[in-house]
């Protein structure tokens, strides 16, 4: 018996990877974390699954049924939005699993901001532009930052930002960046990144309405001069003159290996 850790992605059903769709299909019990994971995918599970949303649940109380699932011999497919590796809070559970000897794995997902990324079209490390991406949150009720995770210390690398759960505080974000990027910095707001109510909004740190973000969830706040910028330097690795192990300079042809 083995709990899968899955990412079930951003939303659209079918950005699940080949290998989570399968462990789905073959488990007879289905975990999945509330309204973020798509009903839809809810269809690979086998006939006569016990599913359960685990939103309203304690963490007791989930490793109460994968406990009774480990008891009758069953794997478990446990869905979590995106990816695990931010803010799925797989952690905790993983803890407790191996406190109690259940086997585990984990599958990736495509997390939000990569969603996010694709809505707009976007690369967001441009070269000579910004070359880090800080996928990070501003503090909410169930979790504080630590200190040095500021808006502002990431704001002091230049590094394009990806934030999470803190488009209801869009105002404060917009006050804590503009004096670090300038107020004509890019922003884009992205609000359910893949599903079909996707909505993209694209506006100035000094122009975005805070507004847009009142009673919102489900969206990413992304921040750089990475956004939009069109002069930017070419990428040297498809540059004619630069010698890489694929593709060296001064050889005829230039493909050894396949003439
Ligand atoms: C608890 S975190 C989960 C992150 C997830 N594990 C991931 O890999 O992206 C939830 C936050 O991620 C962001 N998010 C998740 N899905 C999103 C989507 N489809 N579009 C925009 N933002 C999303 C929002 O900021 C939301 O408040």
């Amino acid at each position: 018996m083995t709990v899968h850790f899955i990412g079930a992605g951003p939303g659209a059903p079918d950005l699940i990877t080949l290998r989570g769709r399968d462990l789905i299909a073959a488990c007879p019990v289905c975990l999945y974390a509330g309204s973020l994971v798509p009903e839809a995918l809810l269809a690979h599970c086998p006939p006569g699954a016990r599913i359960v949303n685990t939103a309203p649940l304690s963490l007791d109380e989930i490793m109460a049924e994968i406990s009774a699932a480990h008891a009758a011999g069953q794997d478990v497919a446990r869905l979590h939005s995106g990816d695990l590796s931010v803010w799925s809070a797989m952690g905790e559970q993983l803890r407790r699993l191996r406190a109690l000897g259940i086997p585990f794995d984990v599958t990736p997902g495509v997390p939000a901001f990569a969603a996010a990324a694709a809505a707009l079209e976007a690369e967001l490390t441009l070269p000579g532009v910004a070359q880090s991406l800080v996928l990070t949150r501003t503090s909410g009720r169930a979790s504080s930052m630590p200190e040095a995770e500021s808006l502002e210390n990431f704001a002091a690398t230049g590094a394009t930002l990806a934030i999470h759960l803190s488009v209801h505080v869009l105002a404060e974000v917009q006050a804590r960046l503009i004096p670090r990027y300038g107020a004509d910095c890019p922003v884009a707001v992205v609000f359910r990144a893949s599903w079909p109510d996707q909505r993209v909004i694209r506006a100035t740190l000094g122009s975005i309405d805070p507004a847009i973000g009142v009673g919102e969830r489900t969206a990413l706040i992304l921040v750089g001069h990475a956004l939009g910028a069109q002069d930017f330097d070419e990428s040297r690795l498809y540059a004619g003159d630069y010698d890489r192990r694929y593709r060296p300079v001064g050889t005829d042809p230039r493909f050894p290996e396949t003439a």
